[in-house]
């Protein structure tokens, strides 16, 4: 469920009509909703109900300031995997004792970055990492609490781009390997073990993997605990789906999920750490887009928007699926034809979908894409010299920008050019 919904034949965001919007800020735009953010925050927190847990929201998924404050402010943790999004965080409000590194190539810099400014936790991902974690520490007179992230063989089942628990996959070491790196970590000076790490892929829309995966991780608490350590941490990653197409069967709910963690982990007395991003974000937020021209081809139609692959990279990239809806509600039993719906940028992989069936649209009307608060303003660039599209942000009858579209001038003065030139 989320807050965009229609009233009175007008699409909403939360109680602000989208139109409304688009007049001030100008189109396209992404625009989130703070009730879903909330609620989708609290569908986790609560699922988890009284196992000693914290939720870290993987803020790769939409890394704004003002989505990290609200959620921050909901008491949530974040994941982080990059220097980058350790400093935003931290702009954000979060304190260091909440806020989880990741990553599989974090560098010595990034290392001292979140042992000055304070970490909950490094997940350590290979063992050159691992020894130079330990060297970086030590040298900084520091012990810092780690966990090594295992790759335990799972498949996920979702897109072979965002699969990450495979043993082909860059992630982790191999759990089969786990016993001896535990053992150096152990010997290793400036770490402290707490606890165990996995992640097996993004947009999983079954639970089988993630029992599959959290099975193996129990095993390997009593294995390790056998073998002298400490494991009182888990961290479980993200990775649950979302709907993105209204005709496919939902992925399971936050709370069937968090049941599974309960059942294969709630008799180990661990703390749990999940990492949701996706959930959170994505059904909170949408790109609100115009279409531009009308064009007939010779065998198709084209519905040419304002936004383009450079906003919204997911359709070229993963082949995804985003609902398309127009903003004025069509009337019932209206005719749909299909379009193929593309952006301005030069090249045919900036197509949005193929024969979408879609209601007469004309030049100057508003569509909005569905499920874009996840992985959608994150992974836009300025391909074609197209500004990165601005943030909104609703909340009730109010809404607000979190990031302004930048002028023409501001992008062309980050060039620098040479003297000698
Ligand atoms: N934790 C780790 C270590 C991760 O690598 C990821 C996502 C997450 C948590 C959050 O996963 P989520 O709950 O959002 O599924 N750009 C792709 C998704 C990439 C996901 C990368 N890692 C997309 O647009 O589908």
């Amino acid at each position: 469920m989320d807050h965009f919904l229609y009233r009175n034949g007008v699409l909403h965001a939360e109680d602000v009509p989208v139109p409304e919007i688009a007049a001030a800020v100008g189109t396209p735009f992404y625009l989130y909703s703070t009730a879903t953010l909330t609620r989708h925050f609290r569908l986790f927190d609560e699922g988890l109900g009284e196992m000693p847990h914290l939720v870290c929201y993987a803020m790769k998924a939409n890394s704004n300031q003002a989505v990290l404050k609200l959620l921050g402010d909901l008491g949530a943790g974040i994941d982080v995997v990059s220097g980058g999004e350790y400093a935003r965080a931290k702009a954000a409000g979060i304190p260091g004792e909440k806020i989880v590194f990741s990553g599989v190539g974090k560098t010595r810099e990034e290392m001292r970055q979140a042992l000055e400014g304070g970490v909950r936790q490094i997940n350590l991902e290979s063992e050159p990492e691992m020894r130079a974690l330990s060297e970086v520490a030590a040298a900084m007179g520091v012990t810092v609490p780690v966990t090594v992230r295992v790759n335990p063989d799972v498949d996920a089942k979702t897109h072979e781009k965002i699969a990450t628990g495979k043993k082909e996959n860059k992630f982790g070491i191999p759990i089969s390997r786990a016993s001896e790196v535990y053992a150096e970590a152990a010997r290793l000076p400036g770490l402290e073990v707490v606890g165990i790490d996995v992640h097996i892929g993004s947009q999983l829309t079954e639970l089988q993997p993630f029992r599959d995966a959290y099975s193996l991780v129990a095993s390997l608490t009593k294995q390790l605990r056998a073998e002298g350590h400490e494991i009182r941490r888990l961290d479980l990653g993200g990775g649950l789906g979302i709907p993105y197409e209204r005709s496919n069967t939902a992925p399971p709910l936050p709370v069937e999920y968090c049941g599974v963690i309960r059942e294969v982990l709630g008799d180990l007395g661990c703390e749990v750490e999940i990492e949701p991003g996706r959930l959170i974000a994505g059904n909170a937020g949408i790109l609100v887009s115009k279409v531009i021209w009308v064009k007939h081809g010779d065998d198709r139609d084209f519905l040419i928007l304002d936004s383009a692959m450079n906003d919204l990279i997911r359709p070229s990239m993963y082949s995804s699926y985003h609902e398309i809806v127009p903003v004025m509600e069509p009337e019932p039993g209206v005719e749909h034809r299909p379009y193929d719906i593309v952006g301005p940028v030069c090249e045919s992989g900036d197509t949005f979908a193929k024969d979408r069936p879609m209601p007469p649209l004309s030049e100057g009307e508003l569509v909005a894409f569905r499920s874009a608060g996840a992985y959608g303003a994150v992974m836009s660039s300025e391909y074609n010299s197209r500004p990165l599209v601005p943030e909104v942000l609703v909340k009730g009858d109010d809404f607000a920008v979190i990031r302004a579209r930048p002028t023409f001038d501001d992008i062309i003065s980050r060039d620098i050019v040479p003297e000698w030139l």
